[in-house]
């Protein structure tokens, strides 16, 4: 039994744009879906570089839609402790490629606030999340969808490999450092990240390749990858794939 077997929720698409589409439509369904149903639909989105071809598609898609994201209530699984306009902030890659192209009002957008002081910023913002989502049965916020990438080395939110933030099982969020600049981060613990109803990893390119190789046909050390540790204990696990990050896997 390998990991792809348990978690068989694996799509891989031509190329990162086909990607980038197809989560656009399934996203926009749920932004409609939750204003059917009168509630909130409570995002925690991912940073890096990978999801701008996602932020770029939906600001095309839903640009000239007033009232579509009435019902998103925006988050992120992990911020870099940077101010919101430094060009390491997590918040101002989105803003750039979707909040200034969209109608969502400020109220709805909870950014961390990089610019704080870490540890007191980590409290808060799991306070904040504590107030605005359900709990989940393991009494951690639940999200409705948690969007995650994965970095070369197996990290994902700013959980990295083998590094104390990874065990944190008490609270919903804390401080990290990046291994190679020392940056420090505020991310959302395991314990949130596998709470959620929906936990999507977008991953495309050939640098993710080898890990996506030792996930999947479980290589080497690959349970030592925070990307590998979410497993939601209720919720959906999907990678979405381009054909480079997804070789391994042999999917066409
Ligand atoms: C961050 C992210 C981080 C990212 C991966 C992949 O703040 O950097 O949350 O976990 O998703 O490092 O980054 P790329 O998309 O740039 O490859």
């Amino acid at each position: 039994m390998n990991y792809k077997s348990t978690f068989p929720d694996v799509r891989i698409f031509p190329t990162p744009s086909a990607v980038a589409e197809a989560v656009a439509e399934e996203l926009m369904e749920a932004l409609k879906s939750a204003a059917a149903k009168n509630r909130p639909l409570h995002i925690a989105l991912s940073g890096g570089s990978t999801p701008k071809l996602l932020f770029d598609v939906l600001a095309e898609r839903t640009g000239g839609d007033a009232h579509i994201w009435d019902f998103a209530r925006l988050y992120w699984g992990d911020e870099r402790c940077v101010p919101p306009d430094d060009s390491d902030s997590n918040y101002r890659m989105t803003r750039e490629h979707l909040f200034d192209q969209v109608n969502i009002v400020p109220e709805n957008i909870f950014r961390v606030l990089g610019e704080a002081d870490p540890q007191e910023e980590a409290l808060r913002y799991g306070q904040v999340l504590t107030e605005q989502l359900p709990k989940a049965t393991n009494g951690f916020p639940r999200f409705d969808w948690i969007f995650l990438g994965m970095g070369g080395d197996g990290h994902t939110a700013s959980l990295f490999p083998n590094t104390e933030p990874v065990k944190e099982n008490k609270a919903v969020c804390v401080v990290a450092e990046h291994p190679d600049s020392g940056q420090k981060r505020v991310s959302l613990t395991l314990p949130v990240l596998n709470a959620a109803v929906r936990v999507t990893f977008l991953v495309t390119g050939a640098s993710k390749t080898e890990k996506i190789d030792e996930i999947f046909n479980e290589r080497d050390a690959y349970q030592q990858y925070p990307a590998a540790m979410v497993q939601p204990d209720d919720g959906r696990l999907e990678w979405m794939l381009d054909e480079a990050a997804g070789a391994p896997i042999g999917w066409k």
